[in-house]
């Protein structure tokens, strides 16, 4: 399927609410426009998606049937890579060879949770009983069953599209529900792929249903409507608290992934050409717009000038470009929107007297960039050093000890992903024990596997993504007595 193909269907979809532009963030053309879904495309997407559970028509196929259709799903995205990694840096900005690599490991996390299907099952339990209602001593057997919650809504934003549509779509699919899915309204093209993608794999009509429309209204329909049971998200922090609220009509399971402000924490003892490059890269790559971005780096004082010079010597020499400039490692911010609030963050630090060591400003030419930015002198109670800035920002602060550096990086009220580079290694593993966050990187810097549990600590998110934990969150346990 082309882009053309691609552009074609989108201005058709359904939809009775305003127009809404698709913008190119390298050129600040618009792409296309489509028509806003809206609560009416969601209520007919809630129904195909509950009479198709209700009909059991994927649901109720063997797992190793369901797995077939996964792995189809997964070769898939692999046959189709080019023209989804060429639809979603278009669309995002993002290099092209990155969304490439990106539609690997998206095929990736298919096949991962392709093996759950054959393994979701409950335990069984002999329960000797004494006492009860008619005080004899008896033997019942239980068990639990693992069943699927029915009809889930995915939400997600537009900072990488197809990966983060087959992060909640792989584990729905393999627990058995069936769902509708919102992908974020600057970001709706890939997706159109991707559901060519899941019929030809063979997934049942009705069994997952695209909705597409702004927040506030689809995403909003959603998040209410009586007839779903979860709601999977990935955004801000400020909408997965207006989605917990939304979904107490019904008590609507949640799971939130919301960001962070993560912490990188670099002692004098490092291989510090590795650190400095990854907590570079770790910040600067997708130019900040990820959710375990390392935007608060922390470094023992006696290499802290060191580290804060190499970290801006990288982001002085980094190429930004859009997807067409073949040389260029990071792209622009995904909207004007964006551009403007990570400006904002940085417009007021130089107000409060940041020391700007690089960067702060964006880019003389058309498109969303900004410069890798540097900034030292923070104080901590500063709003670009507490809030998540999704942008290519990073505070750089010295400390001295293990306490001093603990305190600094667990000062935050997100708790995503921190990474720790020491060659001592109780002290990495203390410090894995005592960071509040979901994930600790040592001696690494973003890696990631789906077959290990993806969260967060406080407002970072609720509940797991990924393993175990993953599908888990779209599963019931059912407790089942037996008098034998
Ligand atoms: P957002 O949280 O508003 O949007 C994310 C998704 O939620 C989109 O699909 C959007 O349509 C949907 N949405 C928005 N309002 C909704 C509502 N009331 N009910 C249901 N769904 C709704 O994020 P936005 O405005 O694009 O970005 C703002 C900030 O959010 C960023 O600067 C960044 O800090 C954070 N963010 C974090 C992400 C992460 O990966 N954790 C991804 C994107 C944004
Ligand atoms: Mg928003």
């Amino acid at each position: 399927m082309t882009l053309q193909a691609v552009l074609d269907e989108l201005r058709e979809r359904p939809g009775s609410g305003d127009l809404i532009p698709v913008i190119d963030p390298a050129t600040e053309e618009q792409i296309a426009e489509f028509t806003d879904g809206g609560a009416a495309a969601v209520d007919d997407a809630v129904a195909r998606a509950r009479a198709s559970f209700e009909a059991e028509v994927w649901r109720g196929k063997p797992g190793n049937e369901r797995a077939k259709v996964m792995w189809r799903i997964a070769d898939l995205i692999d046959e189709h890579a080019e023209d989804l990694a060429q639809i979603d840096s278009l669309n995002t900005g993002m290099p092209y060879n990155q969304a490439h690599m990106i539609m690997a490991t998206s095929a990736d996390i298919f096949r991962y949770y392709a093996g759950w299907c054959t393994k979701i099952n409950g335990i069984a339990h002999d329960i000797q009983m004494t006492g009860g209602i008619t005080g004899a001593h008896s033997t019942m057997h239980g068990y639990t069953l693992k069943e699927p919650y029915g009809v889930v809504g995915l939400i997600f934003p537009w900072n990488g599209p197809v990966f983060n549509a087959c992060t909640k779509l792989a584990p729905a699919l393999a627990a058995g529900c069936s769902s509708v899915v919102k992908p974020a309204e600057e970001t709706p093209l890939s997706a159109l792929l991707l559901m060519r993608i899941l019929g030809a794999a063979g997934v049942p009509d009705g069994v997952v249903n695209l909705v597409t429309g702004y927040g506030h209204t689809a995403g909003a329909a959603l998040t209410e409507h009586p007839d779903v049971e979860k709601i999977a998200f990935t955004g801000s922090t400020e909408i997965g608290k207006c989605i917990v609220a939304a979904s107490t009509g019904n008590l609507k399971r949640v799971t939130l992934e919301l960001g962070g402000k993560s912490p990188v924490l670099i002692y004098d003892d490092a291989d510090l050409n590795m650190a400095i490059t990854m907590a570079a890269m770790g910040i600067f790559i997708h130019s900040g717009q990820g959710c375990i971005s390392g935007s608060r780096v922390f470094v023992q004082r006696g290499v802290y000038e060191q580290v804060v010079e190499g970290i801006a010597g990288i982001a002085n020499s980094l190429q930004l470009g859009g997807p067409k400039d073949e040389n260029a490692l990071i792209g622009p911010l995904i909207s004007g929107k964006q551009l403007n609030r990570v400006m904002g963050y940085i417009d007021e630090g130089k107000r409060d007297g940041v020391e700007i060591v690089t960067g702060g400003h964006r880019l003389d030419r058309r498109g969303y960039f900004v410069h890798p930015t540097v900034l030292a002198g923070v104080d901590p109670q500063m709003r670009l050093y507490q809030e998540e800035i999704f942008g290519p920002v990073v505070t750089v602060l010295p400390f001295d000890d293990d306490d001093e550096a603990v305190a600094l990086a667990n000062n935050s009220d997100y708790g995503l992903a921190a990474t720790v580079w020491t060659r001592e290694i109780g002290r990495a593993h203390r410090l894995a024990k005592r960071l509040q966050s979901g994930t600790v990187s040592l001696n690494c810097q973003m890696v990631f596997d789906p077959a290990m549990p993806f969260g967060g600590y406080k407002q970072s998110g609720w509940g797991y993504e990924w393993g175990r934990e993953g599908i888990e969150s779209y599963l019931h346990t059912k407790a089942v007595y037996t008098q034998l």
